[in-house]
């Protein structure tokens, strides 16, 4: 596929939590090590959700909770998975004491939660997932917007496509 046929964004509704795990399911298909994942959005919005279904689909049965103590908690996943809540950080500078480089360039993917926090410090190229309610009155709707910033994220983004594509999940 040429470069310029990939997509720059892709936007996902989820009627359930359980649809948003399933959207973290397809991405662990497409994941590889030294990925970041940036998620953003409002509180509620169900970013934690979909890093349930990454983690569980990548093969660590430890119950995903929000890393709200740790800032970082580590999943015994193939890869494995770092998952990051920025909501607490006193100081955004703090992500760079977190270890995440270490974690990448072992071949760990990073989850970043609140990741436009993260984003221009990490300054990797990542794929972003962006968690809204959706309009329209359904408390469980949420609409996703995938995005790429680089080559290696615009890839991943195709890939993940033609899954969410194959699977039935609503796509615009
Ligand atoms: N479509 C949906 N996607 C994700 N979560 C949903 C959805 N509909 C309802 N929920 C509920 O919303 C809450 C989302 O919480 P959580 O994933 O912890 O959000 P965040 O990490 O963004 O603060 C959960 O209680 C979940 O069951
Ligand atoms: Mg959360």
């Amino acid at each position: 596929m040429a470069e310029d046929a990939l997509p720059a964004e892709v936007l996902v509704r989820s009627g359930s939590a359980r649809e948003t795990a399933a959207v973290g399911a397809a991405l662990a298909e497409v994941v590889e090590p030294g990925d970041v994942v940036l998620l953003c959005g409002p509180l509620g919005a169900g970013k934690t959700t979909l890093v349930k279904g990454l983690v569980a689909a990548l093969g660590d049965e430890e119950p995903v909770t929000s890393p709200t103590f740790t800032l970082m908690r580590t999943y015994s996943t193939r890869p494995p998975v770092a998952h990051v809540d920025c909501w607490r950080l006193s100081d955004p500078s703090e992500v760079a004491d977190l270890g995440i480089e270490d974690h990448l360039d072992e071949g760990g993917v990073a989850v970043v939660e609140w990741g436009e926090i993260a984003a221009g410090l990490i300054g990797r190229d990542a794929l972003s997932v962006e968690l809204r309610p959706a309009e329209g009155g359904d408390p469980d709707a949420r609409e996703l917007r995938l995005r790429a910033s680089g080559p290696s994220s615009a890839e991943r983004l195709g890939r993940l496509a033609a899954r969410l594509a194959s699977t039935g999940a609503h796509r615009r």
